[in-house]
């Protein structure tokens, strides 16, 4: 029998990507968006679970605009937090496993290692304290919660909210032609949302509930992610570098935000490509060149 997986911010950009990858052999699909319900909405998510019943929650739905967040607390732990313990403990109630994306601003970002899912969280930002509310408190409330740490996400549906991604703000700027200013204070892993959605299905099946960190791998600062990009596109630009101070960004981010997929290695389930290689990937796809 099929089982029932319920996806919350269903056409956002990680959403679009998980709902492609879905296995429809095996999983019976309810992809939510926001005209379903607001994921705050705590009667209206009760109601939704109830007529689904789902076996599992993934929960998508975020506010991650950082200054914003900073701007509006209140809104950032209702989404980031609250609605997520809500989540879990409806989903506990009813047997459902559940499954909460987080994020790399968890971390301080203050020191230059990879960090792994035990070591000390410090959120510098609203947005990263959010979050990580949202993770203890689905935690505590589900046992059978799966906390995924990522960071840096592109893909081809672009964030909600955000406009375009990373990538293709790059190739449009780059193609303006004009000189580019990009941070290079700023180091992390990028992250190709269809590579993590093959293997969000996949840790469903293949690893026990708990706190997990899944990116590409390897590493790079903001700078070099966008001299990568043009590298690969063969665009030559006049690209420098620049601080975060410089670029105008009011809220604090992790100088190093680099996350190590120590729990997914140690289950033998870290195949996740070098960011370089998802990159090349998604310049393939979305900007063939003849
Ligand atoms: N993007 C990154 O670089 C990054 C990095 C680290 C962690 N993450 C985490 O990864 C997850 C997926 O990120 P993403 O980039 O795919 O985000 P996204 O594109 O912004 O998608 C989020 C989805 O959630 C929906 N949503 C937001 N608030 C809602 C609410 N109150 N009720 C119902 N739906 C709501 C949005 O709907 P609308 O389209 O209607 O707004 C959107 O479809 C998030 O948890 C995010 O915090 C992302």
């Amino acid at each position: 029998m099929k089982r029932r997986a319920v996806i919350i911010g269903a056409n956002g950009q990680l959403g679009h990507d998980l709902v492609r990858a879905v296995d429809e052999a095996g999983w019976d699909l309810r992809a939510c968006v926001r005209a379903d319900f607001d994921v705050c909405d705590h009667k209206a998510v009760t109601a939704a679970l109830e007529a689904v019943r789902p076996d599992v929650v993934i929960d998508l739905a975020a506010f991650h605009k950082l200054e914003l967040c900073e701007e509006d607390p209140g809104r950032a732990f209702a989404v980031n937090a609250t609605a997520v313990h809500h989540l879990a403990r409806e989903t506990a109630r009813l047997g459902a496993a559940f499954v909460f994306l987080s994020s790399d601003y968890v971390f301080a970002g203050d020191e230059p290692t990879p960090r792994i899912e035990t070591d000390r969280c410090a959120p510098i930002s609203i947005y990263g304290l959010a979050k990580r509310a949202g993770e203890r408190l689905a935690l505590g409330a589900n046992p059978k919660t799966t906390v995924i740490r990522v960071s840096g996400l592109y893909g081809v549906a672009g964030p909600s909210g955000k406009g375009s991604n990373f990538v293709d703000t790059m190739m449009r700027l780059g193609r303006e032609g004009k000189p580019l200013r990009v941070v290079d204070d700023q180091v992390l892993t990028p992250t190709y949302t269809p590579e993590l959605a093959r293997k969000i299905w996949h840790m469903l099946d293949a690893a026990p509930p708990g706190l997990y960190h899944c990116t590409n791998n390897g590493e790079c600062s903001w700078h070099d992610f966008a001299a990568e990009i043009f590298r690969q596109a063969g665009l030559s630009v006049e690209l420098s570098r620049q601080t975060t101070a410089q670029s105008g960004a009011t809220a604090p981010r992790p100088a190093y935000s680099v996350l190590d997929n120590h729990a997914l290695r140690g289950l033998g389930l870290d195949d996740m490509c070098p960011w370089q290689e998802a990159l090349a990937d998604y310049l393939r796809l979305k900007y063939p060149r003849n």
